[in-house]
């Protein structure tokens, strides 16, 4: 665990369940994210944490920002962001949320299909687009596909529709899936991109950028392979498909830049096997899937977790949140085991919890307040 977040939850006991963040950490993380890959522009996920002490941070170190709606991009501008350093990455976008971003000067904007196209050039004329590829999100923990991206063929018509319509066919973009664990995900996203680059010239159309998104894994409970083992195959594959004409990169990391360097600290509010034959102790926190832990939906993102009884012998438990909602469980098939003598009001304390907690947290369900936040 973090030792200043260690020493912040030691010295001033916050109230939970609360989320610590050490923004020192992002910047590390940041600059970890450059040294492996040099060659692309950080367009940091504000979704991941969009917290002004990791936006003004960020800008400082020179991050731009992937912003997906009118708020997020306010909030950039809010930290001091340029509306250059800004792409609007949400292929849904309102017509006001364009027409507010455009007019507060951005002018980058994605997506994938021709009625969104249509919204930009009649509402943010001559910005430059770039069309989102639908790909394969296999080997991500937490994949996003089937919702967003088109094919190869529809892109190219696209493509050049975006020229006709005024606006500068600017580049392609993917994402391969957040947590995502396998770098073959992004050479074969970058062999799809290339050769529709070289489609695309063929017709007379250049374009000059790739996205490669975002999707850099970070350690919950596994480990997972360093960052080097996507970049350098990130690149191998960019110089494979695009030779010397490597166009300019871009990557839209969010977990990677803010995950690791945050802890959720709640408290336990009842530990129970409420007579069940299985004896499964049912270990119930005073945060759950609607209080930020959206992401252990299907059980998919594995927190690893410390509690203030860690070294006593363990056992098997389910975990849940405090709500009435039956849905509230984070881990009942995943196999976690718990110190046995935890009881009700001591610590539980979830790790690498930084990205998709603070912003996924329901305002009230139940009458629970959201949980707090602390940057230090
Ligand atoms: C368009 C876009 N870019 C970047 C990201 C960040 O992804 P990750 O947190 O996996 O790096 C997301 C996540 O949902 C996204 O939708």
């Amino acid at each position: 665990m973090n030792p200043k977040i260690t020493r912040f939850l030691a010295e001033q006991k916050p109230a939970t369940p609360c989320l610590v963040l050490d923004v020192d950490a992002v910047a590390d993380r940041y600059h970890a994210l450059g040294k492996a890959l040099p060659q692309a522009r950080i367009y940091y996920a504000v979704k991941a944490n969009p917290a002004q002490p990791i936006l003004r941070r960020l800008v400082e170190l020179g991050s731009c920002f992937d912003a997906a709606s009118w708020e997020e991009v306010s909030l950039c501008l809010q930290a001091g962001a340029s509306p250059d350093a800004i792409s609007f990455g949400n292929t849904v976008k309102k017509v006001s949320a364009i027409r507010a971003a455009y007019e507060a000067g951005v002018r980058m904007f994605v997506f994938d299909c021709r009625e969104e196209l249509e919204k930009l050039a009649a509402h943010a004329p001559g910005s430059r687009v770039y069309c989102r590829l639908l790909v394969d999100n296999y080997g991500a923990e937490w994949p996003l596909s089937r919702k967003f991206g088109t094919t190869v063929e529809s892109a190219k018509e696209l493509m050049l529709a975006a020229r006709e319509l005024g606006l500068d066919p600017y580049g392609l973009s993917f994402h391969v899936g957040s947590q995502q664990l396998s770098a073959e995900a992004y050479e074969v996203a970058i062999a799809r991109a290339a050769a529709l680059f070289t489609d695309l010239s063929a017709a007379g159309l250049d374009l000059r950028m790739v996205n490669l998104g975002g999707g850099f894994p970070i350690r919950y409970r596994d480990d997972v392979p360093e960052i080097d083992h996507f970049t350098t195959a990130i690149f191998r594959a960019m110089t494979e498909h695009f030779g010397n004409a490597l166009p300019e990169m871009l990557v839209e990391p969010g977990r990677f830049i803010v995950g690791e360097a945050g802890v959720v600290r709640s408290e336990v509010v009842l530990v129970s096997a409420r007579g069940r034959k299985d004896g499964l102790r049912w270990v119930y926190l005073d945060i759950g899937r609607f209080g930020g832990l959206a992401e252990t939906e299907n059980e998919s993102i594995r927190y690893a977790i410390r509690t203030s009884r860690d070294g006593s012998p363990t056992g098997r438990v389910a975990l849940a949140g405090p709500t009435c909602d039956g849905a509230d469980i984070m881990y009942e098939k995943t196999h976690y085991e718990l110190p046995l003598d935890l009881t009700a009001g001591e610590q539980v304390d979830l790790l690498g919890a930084g990205a998709y907690v603070s912003t996924y947290c329901a305002t009230g369900f139940n009458g629970f307040a959201p949980l707090t936040e602390h940057y230090i």
